[in-house]
Order: structure tokens, then C-alpha cells, then sequence
């Protein structure tokens, strides 16, 4: 009788703590760094965010998605064993590609230099995006750099993420492909924020001017508005940090451009806020693919 007593107690506090480990379970919010044209500061952005919101506490997965043209490891002085070929082909799971980066960021790094990887088929399209579902419960926040421009990939996560920060130059060729990102992110569908940050500006004033631009254009044509992410201003600071294969925040920390990375750390984190009770990263996979 003791016994079963006993028994009884450990298993309801077994159960107890499944259940406390169950409800304080992380759900990551899921952040896509993108763009129309390539070249305006994608990886830089998804890489220096990172670092930022892991400086304000937050558990923070930086993966390189990019499946054409990945260089986060080189940006940021990887070199890693494994990268996001081995899950493509079957052969590791994320969580065993997955590795430390600068600034307390842990990162998956991307399947550079692989051609054939450029163009994903549906079913490792869909085994990319739902390995990287399975991190949803282990950190705070995930943040997705992709390649440049409208292909079917670089669709796929932006759709996947429940916010999108668009990233362009005030270059009119930039501000129009940006564009076309945005609509094309739109028709998709599926609810996820779209937020735009104009880098490489001269000024804030430039910067706002882009921004107004473009979102009028989106409230017009697309009834969508846009979420002003802020600016990066131009600043050699960045293109110094990359030449020592550093983030600039670490780097240079002090300087405009760090400044700037985290400003827009601290607007993503209030957006996600407000936003805590959205659903989440798998879901939408689901929906996505369904
Ligand atoms: N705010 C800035 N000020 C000055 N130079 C910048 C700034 N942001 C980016 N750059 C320059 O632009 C280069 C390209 O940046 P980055 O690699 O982040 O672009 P990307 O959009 O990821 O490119 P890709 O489309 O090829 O992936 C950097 O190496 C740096 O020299
Ligand atoms: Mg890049």
C-alpha cells in the first residue's frame, strides 16, 4: 500500500514536471531577412540582429539560407564541419549542425558553394523548412537570412516566418525589386509582418523618404501596409568589419552602423510583443505546403 502510495507521488510529479516543461517551452518567433536585388546588406542585417537580441537576453538561431550563394561562414569566420547540405541530403539533423557564434548567437550555417543546391526540389524544400521548424522550441528567436530576389526557395521561408524585414537601398533599381518582393510576399497570404529597412542610407531623412515611398505604393496597390524597421546609414565601419570577418556590432560597436543594428533589434522586439500570441513556424509550414 506504501508503495503504491509512494509509486503514485512519483508519478504524479513526473507528470507535474512534464507538464511544467511542456508550458514553459519556447516557441520562436521567426524572423526572415530578404530581398529583391541582391548585394544591399541582407547577410550583414540577419547577422548583426542576431547579435543584438542575443545581447538583450534573447535565445537567438541565425540560419543561413541562402541556398545559392551562403556566406554567413565567411562573414563571420566559420568554419564549419557540417552545413545545411547534410540536412538537404538526409545525412544530419539540424540540431546536430547547429554551432556557436560570435556574440552568444548559435548558428546553422549554409550549403555554400553547392550549384545544385541553388534550386531546391518540393520535397527538399520541404524537409529544409521543417528541420528548421524543429528549433522552434529551443530558442527565442530565429532569424532566417535567405538569397536574394523572387525564386521559389526564398518564397518558401518568407512565407514560413511570421515577420519579414525587406531589406533595400534607396536605389531606384533596389526600391523596385524590393517591391516586388513585397507583392509577392503578399499574395502568398499568410498573415506575416512585413517590415522594410532601408540600408546604406546618407541620412534618416533619405531613408524615411524610401520608406513612405514604398509604403503608400503597398497600402495602394497591395492594402498592405508595411512596418517601418528603421535604416542602416552608410558607414565604412561595415565594410571594415566584413574585410576582418567580424560583425560590425562586435567589431565596431560604437560606431553609426552598430547604432542603427540596434535600433532595429529593439523595434523587431516590441513587434514581437505585441505579436506573442501568434501562431506558430510549423503551423504555417503546414499551411503552407498543405
Ligand atoms: N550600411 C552599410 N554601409 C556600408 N557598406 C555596407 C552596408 N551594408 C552593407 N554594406 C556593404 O555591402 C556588402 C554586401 O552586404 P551583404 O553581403 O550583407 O549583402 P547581401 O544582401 O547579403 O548580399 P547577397 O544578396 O549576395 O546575399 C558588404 O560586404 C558591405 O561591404
Ligand atoms: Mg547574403
Amino acid at each position: 500500500m506504501i508503495e503504491n502510495k509512494n509509486n503514485n507521488t512519483i508519478v504524479d510529479q513526473a507528470e507535474k514536471l512534464r507538464l511544467m516543461v511542456q508550458t514553459t517551452r519556447k516557441s520562436a518567433r521567426v524572423v526572415a531577412v530578404t530581398s529583391g536585388k541582391g548585394g544591399v546588406g541582407k547577410t550583414n542585417v540577419a547577422a548583426n540582429l542576431a547579435i543584438c537580441l542575443a545581447a538583450a537576453n534573447r535565445d537567438v538561431i541565425l540560419v543561413d539560407a541562402d541556398l545559392g550563394l551562403a556566406n554567413l561562414d565567411v562573414v563571420l569566420n566559420l568554419n564549419p564541419r557540417h552545413n545545411l547540405s547534410d540536412v538537404i541530403c538526409g545525412s544530419r539533423r539540424m540540431d546536430e549542425i547547429i554551432r556557436s557564434g560570435p556574440g552568444g548567437i548559435r548558428i546553422v550555417c549554409g550549403a555554400s558553394g553547392l550549384s545544385q543546391l541553388a534550386d531546391l526540389n518540393e520535397f527538399q524544400r520541404q524537409r529544409v523548412i521543417q528541420e528548421i521548424s524543429t528549433l522552434e522550441h529551443q530558442a527565442d528567436v530565429i532569424v532566417i537570412d535567405t538569397g536574394a530576389g523572387i525564386s521559389r526557395d526564398v518564397c518558401a521561408f518568407c512565407e514560413a516566418a511570421d515577420h519579414t524585414v525587406v531589406v533595400t537601398t534607396p536605389d531606384p533599381t533596389s526600391i523596385t525589386d524590393a517591391y516586388a518582393m513585397i507583392k509577392r510576399i503578399t499574395r502568398a497570404n499568410t498573415g506575416s509582418k512585413i517590415s522594410l529597412l532601408v540600408n546604406v542610407v546618407e541620412s534618416r531623412g533619405e531613408a524615411k523618404k524610401v520608406f513612405q515611398r514604398l509604403n503608400a505604393t503597398s497600402q495602394k496597390f497591395l492594402d498592405v501596409p508595411l512596418y517601418d524597421a528603421g535604416y542602416v546609414l552608410r558607414d565604412e565601419h561595415v565594410v571594415q568589419a566584413v574585410r576582418r570577418r567580424e560583425p560590425v556590432v562586435l567589431a565596431y560597436p560604437r560606431c553609426q552602423a552598430s547604432y542603427c543594428m540596434l535600433a532595429l533589434a529593439g523595434k523587431l522586439g516590441r513587434a514581437g510583443q505585441a505579436a506573442a500570441a501568434q501562431e506558430g513556424f510549423f503551423r504555417k509550414v503546414v499551411n503552407w505546403f498543405f
